[in-house]
């Protein structure tokens, strides 16, 4: 088996100071994901990239909070390739606000009750949908709702920010140039896949976050459940510019071990899923021990900064223990540059709460994202994020 260990060079060094880390083997598990799993990130913050602010509402949500819709244009036009960012401020906050960053998957006013949020200019790709596929309609509003419990998050003096990845890339096959990717095409081996475009996005949302007086863009979390967490956790890793990064249910080729042998195959992530990743990571379809890098590289490319894993016991497709295990195995990463990493050497029994700088909460139920899962967020967020 080839070595993953996160302190080995894969030529079998030992990385024993956090010069040799972050000048040597930080670049080496980038550039491995790269090549072997999502595809290199062709180009950054394009020349022209614009940011037309739609809307400011001051008294959004009962008055509790700042309401911003954004358009990032990719291509400098309105007319281009763009993306909106739905960007929540809480009102009762006088100084810097830290936020969370994260995509959604149908559309900016699904994830929201509010009946003034205008529908989407653009189709809209559901979950599993195809390309740009149906009209945003008023029976859609709110209807994620339960996964975003914003008053909730802006009460504990938190910003919130969101886009749907739909809109920056459609979900499926053959249709990558919708997207960004149009800019720089896939290529054989190591061409961007849509979660290097994904989280590329979340790049460009941070790009204006950055701009507002209000935000304090020192202290930028980017989340994501599932997919889009496998896409939070590789925009944290690629971009330092986030403070922290929040994995709800990433599972595999997010911060879950495709070596064990539990959970979802890389043969389905190649297959069904493939438009996902660079060409290259097919190579290990039925062939998981050659991988030359893992789940618990990605995630300790996160470290020092703090890293919150969020797993559900019933969420198997994911591997749970996986999700753990890697999060243990990075520690080494965090330790090494002085800092804690998680505080627990066994997998901890369903319910508990791993509140450490590397964190790790095991929910009962299923792959989901619920109101148990932010409250442990926030109060994470409470010591790790803020101030
Ligand atoms: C599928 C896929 C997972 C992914 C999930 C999702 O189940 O196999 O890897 O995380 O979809 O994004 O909903």
């Amino acid at each position: 088996m080839i070595s993953s260990e996160v302190l080995q060079m894969r030529d079998g060094t030992a990385v024993e100071t956090p010069e040799q880390w972050q000048n040597q083997r930080r670049l080496e598990l980038l550039q491995l994901l790269q090549s072997e799993v999502f595809g290199v990130t062709p180009f950054g913050r394009p020349a022209n990239l614009g940011f037309d602010v739609r809307e400011e509402k001051l008294d959004a949500r009962d008055g509790k909070a700042t309401r911003l819709r954004v358009g990032i244009l990719f291509e400098g036009t309105d007319e281009g390739r763009q993306m909106e960012l739905l960007v929540y401020l809480p009102n009762s906050v006088e100084g810097p606000i830290p936020l969370f960053v994260g995509l959604n998957f149908e559309a900016n006013f699904v994830t929201t009750t509010e009946t003034d949020l205008p529908l989407p200019r653009h189709y809209v790709s559901g979950r599993h949908a195809g390309v740009r596929d149906h009209r945003a309609t008023e029976a859609m509003r709110g209807r994620g709702a339960d996964m975003w419990p914003y008053d909730e998050i802006l009460a504990r003096g938190y910003g919130i920010a969101t886009a749907c990845y739909g809109e920056v890339e459609p979900d499926t096959t053959n249709q990558w140039w919708h997207g960004p990717r149009v800019f720089a095409p896939p290529t054989e081996p190591n061409g961007w896949g849509a979660i290097g475009v994904w989280a590329w996005a979340l790049s460009r949302a941070l790009d204006y976050l950055q701009t507002h007086p209000r935000i304090d863009s020192k202290r930028v979390a980017a989340f994501g459940f599932s997919r889009l967490g496998k896409t939070a956790m590789w925009a944290g890793a690629q971009d330092e510019r986030f403070a922290a990064v929040i994995s709800q249910n990433s599972g595999k080729a997010g911060v879950s071990l495709l070596k064990r042998p539990h959970g979802e195959p890389v043969s389905h992530l190649t297959g069904p899923l493939g438009h996902w990743f660079a060409p290259r990571f097919a190579h290990y379809a039925n062939n998981e021990a050659e991988l030359p890098v893992d789940g618990d590289g990605l995630a300790a490319l996160v470290a020092p900064r703090p890293l919150l894993v969020l797993s559900a016991s019933e969420d198997l497709w994911s591997d749970p223990e996986g999700e753990f295990l890697s999060v243990r195995n990075a520690t080494r990463v965090y330790n090494l540059l002085g800092e804690e990493g998680i505080r627990a050497d066994q997998w901890p029994a369903p319910g508990a709460f791993i509140n450490s700088r590397a964190g790790y909460f095991l929910r009962v139920g299923p792959h989901d994202v619920t109101d148990e899962d932010w409250a442990i967020t926030l109060d994470w967020a409470d010591k790790f994020l803020k101030p």
